[in-house]
């Protein structure tokens, strides 16, 4: 008789809760431990989850840490009653969480041919992926220049504010570079605020270009790279203005001109 010792291995690797930081009543951050093994490209996703379950619900998360960082940090919405997320909100340092294997996406550099200015436009949990790529110095070496764009409902959801106001130029590796090149460009929908309104509302407007001293005839397929990241409406809807101005969708096998991927919604 023989027994089988080479049993299947996890498909998630167990990890350990570092740092948990609560935005909102809807929005928090945290950060776990990063096994040796487990590479990716900064602007891609994996899967989350929580032990103890027999069948572990597991959730696609944008990684909002740079590639080459030694711990994983994400970005969340709270779901009310959400199957994962409502248990998720409760984590503490030290908990394990399930992360998967295999980090895909196609919000990464690879996914655009090059270009002058790189737009990351993101809404709600969407900005996520848009706080790996700007603070790897690789996408200030491919682009010129990079505008972030957040639009949220209300002020306090413009999570990471301070990180695209402050920190981020104190950074050693990308803060010299974000001095000359990243603007952050944060937008309110539902309460009073400097920029209110969708990202579509003020791209059609030009309020957009004119706010960010571009020409005014918007973009253009020649220099401007796009990547999207919000609800299936928000991305559909932009991805026909990008359309309009010539701007074609790429992926990993055929980069173009725009990349979109859907915010993680609960
Ligand atoms: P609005 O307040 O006008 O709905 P949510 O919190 O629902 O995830 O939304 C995040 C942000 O995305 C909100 O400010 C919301 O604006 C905006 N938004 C929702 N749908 C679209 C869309 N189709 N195009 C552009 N922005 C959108």
């Amino acid at each position: 008789m023989t027994s089988d010792t080479t049993a299947a291995p996890s498909p998630h690797h167990p990890e350990t809760v570092t740092w948990v930081h609560h935005w909102t009543d809807r929005l928090f951050s945290f950060k776990i431990t990063r096994p040796a093994s487990f590479r990716f490209r900064s602007g891609e996703f994996v899967m989350i989850g929580l032990p103890g379950e027999t069948k572990p619900i597991m959730r696609a998360y944008s990684i909002a840490s740079p590639c080459f960082t030694e711990e994983l940090e994400f970005l969340s919405i709270k779901v009310p009653g959400g199957p994962l997320t409502s248990k998720l909100q409760l984590i503490e340092v030290g908990d394990t969480i399930l992360l998967g294997r295999k980090p895909t996406g196609t919000l990464v550099l690879d996914a655009v041919k090059a270009g002058r200015r790189l737009f990351l436009i993101g809404t709600g949990t969407g900005l996520a992926p848009f706080l790996s790529i700007p603070r790897d110095p690789e996408a200030y070496e491919r682009f010129e220049q990079l505008v972030v764009t957040h639009t949220v409902r209300d002020i306090e959801e413009l999570a990471y504010r301070s990180l695209w106001e402050n920190e981020i130029f104190d950074d050693e590796l990308v803060g010299d570079q974000a001095r000359k090149q990243l603007t952050y460009y944060p937008t309110v929908t539902r309460a009073p605020f400097h920029r209110p309104g969708r990202i579509t509302a003020r791209i059609e407007s030009g309020a957009f270009f004119q706010d960010l001293g571009m020409p005014a005839h918007g973009f253009d397929p020649e220099l401007d790279r796009v990547m999207l990241c919000g609800s299936m409406a928000m991305n559909k809807d932009v991805a026909a203005i990008l359309e309009g101005y010539g701007l074609r969708k790429g992926s990993n096998n055929e980069p173009r001109e725009y990349v979109l991927e859907r915010a993680f919604v609960g």
